[in-house]
């Protein structure tokens, strides 16, 4: 331990709330085990230092990407703004880094840490010969699908409309998948091209990849992951076993609604929220306040400001929804996600299907109705509801009846009885592979030790 205290960890998450939050939860979880931790970070969506004072915190300039997000936030081309990010920090965390190590006399600092998504930090690490880790934030599934999709060569498929004859076709790349589900990824196939080749070839050249997720659940995929990334792979996850999100969530968390889920029968209420960048349109919006209203169950409905297109919050809700709704239904601006999860009044989780949305559904045995928005997440959802069966798919967008009747599967018919009871098994797979001797408390040990030996 002696030795390990003196060795100190610089991290670089993508500063966006999902990304975020596994950085902010691996650094917690490198600290227990005697790591010094040092966070580099954008201006934008920087994490507040006074909920980490073990941390020691380092801004860098980003060139003004708060205007970009904010401009794009209505027509969101993921590419173009993870693009932006790696051609205007090259020389902002260069020269932190370069200080960082200039200023660390004992030469203690054994190793940076960053998203897979800020691929140019490779290079920048190799100049000045630190090893460079990279955190992976999403499934291995999402890894294999990106890799195996035709982004460069077949653009049309990402631009099928209903009419077309493959729109619910499986994709031959990865069947897994449909035609459907793929137009979801990305709007700029060509740009969506370009980021997954330069994050792969970094990921290929760092000295490790760190994975949010666990053996058990990914077993099949972690086979082929190894054989096409042939550096180190830890799957230690799911972080927020470790640590929860409370610490580095952006937004305040709404902490009165526990109360409220206390006096909700059990496993009777609806939770429903599309995590922290996903927008819907005002008439979604609307179709939403009527399945929920219709199906008659309690719910608990994460509406963040702006998310939905047009409005500031509740504006475009139906005429009189909060009063006729009275008790049986909660809105707020931000929930504390995890805690809800955990409650035993939550019947199951109406999700854009982020990882860590899924991960943390798992985790807590909640069954899961998929609406995926965009990038990973119609593949997390596509595991979700073909693959591990622990879900049911909220087909072709937001419509009343839809709604009402998705919920009512798992709610109510046997087929929920059955994907609660497959969920509820891979949440006891978890948490065996949480436990001394399980596979992500071997695989923690044994990222440590690698950390420990540079
Ligand atoms: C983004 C991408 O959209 C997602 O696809 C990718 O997998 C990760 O980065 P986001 O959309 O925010 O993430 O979703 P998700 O991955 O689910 O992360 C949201 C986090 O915010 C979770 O940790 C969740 O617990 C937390 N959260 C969400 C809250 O604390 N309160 C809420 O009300 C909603």
């Amino acid at each position: 331990m002696d030795t390990l205290r003196r060795k100190t960890i610089i991290l670089f998450p993508i500063p966006f709330q999902g990304h975020i939050n596994p950085m902010l939860q691996l650094a917690n979880i490198l600290h227990t085990h005697g790591f010094k931790i040092i966070v580099i970070h954008t201006q934008y969506n920087s994490p507040n230092p006074s909920n980490h004072p073990h941390f020691t915190f380092s801004p860098i300039d980003d060139n003004g990407f708060s205007k970009i997000a904010e401009k794009l936030a209505t027509n969101l081309d993921v590419t173009y703004l993870i693009r932006y990010l790696n051609e205007n920090c090259v020389d902002p965390f260069r020269d932190c880094l370069a200080k960082l190590l200039l200023g660390d006399q004992e030469s203690t600092i054994a190793c940076v840490i960053t998203d897979a998504i800020f691929y140019f930090t490779q290079a920048v690490a190799d100049e000045l010969k630190l090893p460079r880790l990279a955190l992976r934030t999403s499934s291995m599934g999402c890894v294999l699908a990106y890799d195996a999709l035709p982004f460069d060569s077949n653009k049309t498929c990402f631009c099928l409309t209903k009419e077309d004859s493959d729109y619910e076709v499986s994709v031959p790349e990865y069947p897994l998948l449909k035609f459907k589900d793929i137009m979801k990824i990305t709007s700029n196939p060509q740009g969506m091209g370009d980021f997954v080749t330069n994050m792969f070839n970094q990921m290929k050249a760092s000295s490790g990849i760190i994975w949010n997720t666990f053996k058990e659940l990914e077993e099949s995929d972690l086979e082929t992951i190894s054989q096409d990334f042939p550096t180190p792979s830890f799957t230690l996850g799911p972080f927020h076993k470790y640590f929860p999100a409370s610490s580095s969530s952006l937004i305040e968390q709404d902490r009165t609604i526990i109360s409220w889920l206390d006096k909700q029968p059990r496993k009777s209420v609806v939770y429903v929220s599309f995590g922290s960048v996903a927008l819907i349109t005002k008439s979604e919006f609307q179709e939403v306040a009527h399945g929920l209203a219709n199906v008659g169950l309690p719910f608990l409905w994460v509406v963040r400001p702006g998310m939905v297109v047009g409005s500031e919050w509740l504006e475009s809700l139906p005429e009189n929804f909060q009063e006729k709704m009275g008790d049986r239904g909660r809105i707020v601006k931000w929930s504390p996600q995890q805690e809800v999860l955990t409650h035993p009044a939550t019947g199951c989780f109406w999700t854009h299907n982020g990882w860590n949305s899924t991960l943390e559904s798992i985790c807590e045995g909640v069954p899961m109705i998929c609406s995926p928005c965009f990038v990973d997440q119609p593949i997390n959802a596509r595991y979700v509801s073909d693959f591990w069966k622990i879900g049911v798919f909220l087909e072709d967008g937001f419509e009343r009846m839809g709604i009402e009747m998705t919920i009512k599967r798992v709610m109510m018919d046997k087929e929920g009885d059955e994907i609660r009871e497959r969920i509820s098994y891979l949440k006891e797979k978890v948490n065996l592979s949480l436990d001394k001797g399980g596979s992500s408390f071997q695989s923690l040990n044994n990222l440590v030790d690698y950390i420990s030996s540079f």
